[in-house]
This record gives C-alpha cells, sequence and structure tokens, in this order.
C-alpha cells in the first residue's frame, strides 16, 4: 500500500494508503483504532477495487485539528482524501464510528456515494446513556486515565473465544488505541455524543446499504439495528453470530467475501 498525506489549513496532516485498481471502495476506522484496523481486509479487497484506507483526523498517522471535531469534520477529511485521488464515486465502508462518519459523508455528499456499508455501527444518535457513560471516560481520561480506559475499553469489542485463541491480537488492538493521544480520544467521543440521528440519510438514500451486524454487539446491539434495516431502498444484511463487534479481525475472510459482493452489485449499477 502506498501511504500518502495531504495538508489543509483545517487538516494540517492527513494520513491515508492505497492500494490496488478498479471502483474505489474506502475503508473508514472507528475508535480507538487508525486504518491498520483493515489490515486483513484490504489486501483481498484490493485485488478488484482501489481500496483507499485513512487514518481520521487524530488517528494513525494524522493529526488532531485544532479546533473542535465533528462526525461532519471526519466525513469532509475522507471527501478530501477522495479528491486527491480524482475518485468523484466511491463505496464507502465504515466501523462503528467510521460508520457515523461514512454516513455522514453520505448526508453532506449524497452523489458521491455508490453504495455505503455499515460494518458494526448504526445511524442512531448515542442515548442519554451512552453520553454519560462517555462523559464519565473523557473524565477518566482528563485525569490520567488513558491507558487504563484503552486496556479496558479493547477486550470488550471481542468474543470470548477470540480472546481465548488470540491473546495476542487483543494485545496488539490495545497497542493502536494507546497510541492514540488522549486528546484524540476526548475529540472523537465528544463528536460521537454530539452526532444527530442519521435514520433520514438512510430514507433518502438513493445508494444500497450494506448491513454487517454482530449478534452479540453489545456497543452497537443487533436489537437496535436490526430496526434499520428496512430504511433504505436496497438493503444487504448479514448477521454475524461469532464476531460482536470486530469481524474485520475475527472473521475477515467472510467480511471480505460480504465487501466484495456488496462493492461488485453497487459497481454494477
Ligand atoms: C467504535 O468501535 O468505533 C466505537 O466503539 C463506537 C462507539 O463507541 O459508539
Amino acid at each position: 500500500m502506498a501511504i500518502k498525506t495531504i495538508e489543509t489549513e483545517q487538516f494540517p496532516g492527513l494520513s491515508y494508503s492505497i492500494a490496488g485498481t478498479g471502483p474505489a471502495v474506502v475503508l473508514i476506522h472507528g475508535f480507538p483504532e487508525n486504518g491498520g484496523l483493515w489490515r486483513e481486509v484490504w489486501p483481498t479487497l484490493a485485488d478488484n477495487f482501489t481500496v483507499i484506507v485513512p487514518d481520521l483526523p487524530g488517528a494513525g498517522g494524522s493529526k488532531l485539528p485544532s479546533t473542535p471535531l465533528t462526525i461532519e469534520d471526519l466525513a469532509h477529511a475522507v471527501k478530501l482524501v477522495c479528491e486527491n485521488e480524482n475518485v468523484e464515486r466511491v463505496v464507502v465502508v465504515g466501523h462503528s464510528m467510521g460508520g457515523y462518519t461514512a454516513l455522514a459523508f453520505a448526508e453532506k455528499y449524497p452523489s458521491s456515494v455508490k453504495g455505503l456499508s455499515l460494518v458494526h455501527s448504526t445511524a442512531t444518535a448515542d442515548t442519554d446513556e451512552k453520553k454519560e457513560t462517555r462523559r464519565k471516560a473523557i473524565g477518566v481520561i482528563e485525569k490520567g486515565g488513558k491507558d487504563v480506559f484503552v486496556r479496558q475499553m479493547i477486550p470488550g469489542l471481542f468474543s470470548e473465544r477470540y480472546k481465548k485463541e488470540h491473546p495476542e491480537m487483543i494485545k496488539e488492538q490495545t497497542e493502536r488505541g494507546l497510541q492514540i493521544a488522549a486528546e484524540s480520544l476526548v475529540a472523537f467521543y465528544n463528536a460521537m455524543i454530539i452526532r444527530p440521528d442519521r435514520t433520514d440519510t438512510l430514507r433518502n438514500a438513493a445508494f444500497p446499504v450494506q448491513w454487517i451486524i454482530g449478534k452479540e454487539d453489545t456497543v452497537v446491539p443487533m436489537s437496535v439495528v436490526m430496526q434499520q434495516t428496512q430504511l433504505a431502498n436496497v438493503n444487504f444484511v448479514s448477521v454475524y453470530e461469532e464476531s460482536p463487534h470486530m469481524s474485520m479481525l475475527e472473521e475477515p475472510i467472510h467480511l471480505v467475501k460480504d465487501l466484495a459482493d456488496f462493492a461488485s452489485y453497487c459497481k454494477a449499477k
């Protein structure tokens, strides 16, 4: 993969990776991650697609802007990356917080979207309870508890089976989370707290929508997501029994196949 960086006034250093040829697919990571999250997925996808993997501002190689961050800013950053590659229309894939970003992208730039894939994500806003949990976490991080927060959070994203069989992957993923600065973690949480409900983006979607749903997901519960899978005109729904929230690591072959099938369908449209 080639790594590139662009600089704008708003985003002083915006890093992304790109590989492959063919129709463009953008893979947007979640929290607290970076583009490396997709490492098991992009090589196969790049056989048939141009795969673009941004590090969202504040994560990986991308700097956190000096102004307060919103999910719409993250979508704007993704748009700048696409423009830098002269890509006009994309299949936009987002994992969890990356899905919130993908939805904001679809709302702001609908004519740029060939398809929207929400991987363990939701179009609903945070509940009051979730906002409160995030505010408490922000308090912990701001008091110097970043490491405790990340070490507690990461294992909860994986299935018990995977944690037992792949302790090294939990360690690796934790280390990735620990690399993110405390101020970025706080900025992402604040951005998620204020993001609006985007179910209307689904209702108005002129593009197909894919849903990758973890049956046992505790971050984005299946019951919440299932209610949204009828809102767009065209929906592809896959329920993963084995991977609660991290199918790109727990079941990458399964996920690659679903993403490639969806992107091929979008390509043919
Ligand atoms: C993620 O995986 O991106 C986050 O857990 C999403 C969230 O906290 O809502």
